[in-house]
């Protein structure tokens, strides 16, 4: 069975999207989101790096949704709710990527949302590789314990090679140590990570009484050049988050991420690059998420590295569409839908 497919931009992750919805025999390209004007009108296939594919990006969303796709990959920079309940609303299920687990931080833009999805009679899937996929590795890896005491995943990145200041700056980097914003930032920042907790709460079918966030941050030691921005010394260029789900004052589920744009900060926390996932219970278990780049992979840059991680955001989203498809209308998790499985991806 085809499902055809609109990809809603061409940025980092968007590309990556593409390339995999004209690998996967299982996926149609129908047509494309261009948010930026130069890029309407222009070859997809070219935006993204690939041989002309025939289907022009545009800026017509009209024209979007009246070729009725079964599913948009929302690749944006940021999600707008507006064009979210206009998809949704139209019928045609998403797979985002786009700062959405399960949408519980939103309040009343959650509830226009299901509305949406009931009104169409179409569902809204959010992943990527954290948050997203290493939930969904936490919540396998707590299927051979007869008991659960807590789940922990960590993330730890040096981030110098992630260029995005847009979606940096808001959870805190490049403010002064002593900023006392600084806790709300990260907590807001960061927020869809809240969400990942309660979908791990969910798979395990508890009721959290509180998710919450605290954060400690590290400085520069030195004027940071990032590319297109910089960090001066003595500003936040590190920062060590917890998303904590507490039933009383106990943590069932604690999501960290410690993530250092520069090899040396103050305090110098350690970074072993990767995600670790320990559930504590009987047995305790330990599953380390780690990757490499395959033998024929080309990269001279740093940003050139950077294409396997736009790859592993991608792919988790592309990967459900099928079962996102068959999905009964909603919002829906890894808690509600069938494992999405890697098909189509095989090379002879
Ligand atoms: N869960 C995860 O593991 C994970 C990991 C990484 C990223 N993400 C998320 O995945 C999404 C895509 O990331 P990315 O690195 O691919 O993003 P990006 O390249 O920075 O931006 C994606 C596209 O968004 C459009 N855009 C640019 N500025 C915008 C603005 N101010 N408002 C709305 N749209 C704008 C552009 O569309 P055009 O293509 O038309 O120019 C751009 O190419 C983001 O929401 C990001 O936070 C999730």
């Amino acid at each position: 069975m085809t499902h055809r497919v609109v990809q809603w931009t061409t940025g980092n992750v968007g590309k990556q999207s593409v390339a995999a919805i004209v690998a996967k025999p299982e996926l149609e390209l129908v047509g494309c989101y261009a948010w930026s004007p130069e890029k309407d009108g222009r070859d997809v296939g070219e935006l993204c790096g690939l041989p002309p594919l025939g289907v022009q990006a545009t800026a017509d969303v009209d024209a979007l949704l009246a070729l009725r796709p079964d599913c948009v990959v929302y690749n944006p920079m940021w999600p707008s709710t507006d064009e979210l309940v206009r998809i949704l609303g139209s019928g045609i299920n998403v797979v985002s990527t786009a700062a959405f687990i399960n949408g519980r931080r939103l309040g009343a833009e959650r509830e226009r949302l299901v509305d949406a999805c009931t009104r169409g009679g179409a569902s809204l899937f959010g992943s990527g590789i954290n948050p997203g996929f290493v939930e969904l590795l936490g919540i396998v890896s707590a299927g051979i314990c007869d008991r659960i005491d807590k789940v922990t995943i960590n993330e730890a990145a040096y981030t110098m090679g992630y260029d995005s200041p847009e979606t940096e700056k808001p959870a805190g980097f490049g403010r002064p140590i002593d900023d006392p914003e600084l806790q709300k930032m990260t907590a807001q920042g960061t927020a869809v990570f809240g969400e990942a907790v309660a979908l791990v709460a969910d798979a395990l079918g508890i009721e959290l009484d509180e998710i919450c966030c605290e954060a400690e941050y590290a400085q520069a030691t030195e004027d940071l050049d990032l590319g297109s921005w910089q960090i001066a010394a003595g500003c936040v260029a590190g920062i060590a988050g917890a998303w904590r789900g507490r039933i009383g004052d106990r943590t069932l589920v604690e999501l960290t991420f410690r993530w250092k744009k520069a090899p040396v900060l103050d305090p110098d926390w350690p970074i072993e690059d990767g995600h670790v996932i320990e559930i504590q219970g009987r047995p305790t278990v330990r599953t380390t998420l780690s990757f490499l780049p395959p033998p024929d992979f080309e990269a001279e840059t740093l940003a050139d590295f950077m294409v396997l991680g736009h790859v592993m955001t991608a792919m988790p989203a592309i990967n459900a569409i099928p079962a996102v498809v068959a999905a009964a209308p909603g919002l829906v998790s890894y808690a509600d839908i069938q494992l999405p499985l890697p098909r189509g991806i095989v090379r002879p």
